[in-house]
């Protein structure tokens, strides 16, 4: 299984994913999603016998991931008639970790190879869609039912986009539907700027290109739109319960450098 057919920012799909198969290889995993590990085990046979094949550092992603599957959890049992776009999915296993009800409409949209992908590793299922796109494109959603509460699930995609690309997916989302809950995590201005030295992301050739210090402001991009809250991540009490202790002992540190514990905020607002 190759691939190799992505390129730019389609490939940092891989370290997430590699994240949430070796937490599943856990005693005691935070999602446990065997999804991911047979997945990234069909694209890369030895994704775990690398020197740092062990390292759980990806173990903050884990944590975003499951912070992203309890809220969507929470608005789908209050909402059972929801349409769900879950954007930039990757090979994210979200709608089979939630299973949520056949009164749920599920959207998983990424981009035309990712989405090629996703058909030869993961499974299809009842009132699930596929939608090869760029979110950028503002033709997909007119493909969505919108007589229904919406739930917008963005794992790890918002840093890709600009700003305005953002404030655009924003307002068009609240203004297509009647109610709904947004949820997405965005990175600081800090963490924005010093990515173009990020080795990860030079390695895939990409880089943030938004950022935001107090990413509740951005309800202010539409009169319906009111900001929730937020959940930590680097400094996540799951993380610190969980991961293993040279993992935990590694971000303790890391949180002690200026910026580090809100490089990363899970947001979640309605409407
Ligand atoms: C860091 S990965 C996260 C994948 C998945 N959400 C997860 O958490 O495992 C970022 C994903 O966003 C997708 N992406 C980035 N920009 C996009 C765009 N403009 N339209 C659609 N997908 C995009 C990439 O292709 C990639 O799959």
């Amino acid at each position: 299984m190759q691939n190799s057919k992505l390129v730019g920012v389609q490939k940092t799909l891989s370290p997430v994913l590699r994240a949430k198969a070796l937490d599943n290889r856990l005693p005691d995993p935070i999602l446990g999603d065997e999804y991911a590990e047979q997945a990234m085990r069909r694209l890369d046979p030895d994704y775990d016998k690398r020197r740092f094949g062990t390292s759980q550092m990806g173990l903050a992603a884990v944590v975003r991931a499951k912070v992203h599957d309890d809220w969507g959890r929470s608005f789908l049992a209050d909402h059972p008639d929801a349409v769900v776009l879950h954007l930039g999915c990757g090979l994210d296993a979200r709608v089979y970790r939630i299973d949520p009800p056949a009164t749920v409409d599920w959207y998983d949209l990424d981009y035309p190879a990712i989405i090629e992908l996703r058909e030869q590793l993961l499974p299809s299922r009842e009132h699930y869609t596929l939608v090869g796109s760029s979110v950028t494109d503002p033709t997909w959603l007119d493909r969505i039912p919108r007589d229904r509460p919406v739930l917008m699930i963005a794992e790890g995609l918002v840093p890709y986009l600009t700003e305005a690309e953002l404030r655009r997916l924003l307002t068009s989302v609240v203004d297509a539907f009647p109610t709904g809950q947004i949820q997405f995590d965005t990175v600081s201005v800090w963490a924005r700027r010093t990515s173009k030295w990020d080795p990860t992301l030079r390695r895939y050739d990409t880089r943030f290109h938004s950022g935001f210090d107090n990413p509740a402001e951005l309800a202010e991009w539409h009169p319906r739109l009111e900001f929730v809250d937020e959940e930590p991540m680097n400094d996540s009490p799951l993380l610190m319960a969980k991961a293993p202790k040279n993992v935990r002992r590694m971000f303790r540190l890391l949180n002690l450098v200026p910026g580090m514990k809100r490089s990363t905020r899970i947001v979640r607002f309605r409407f």
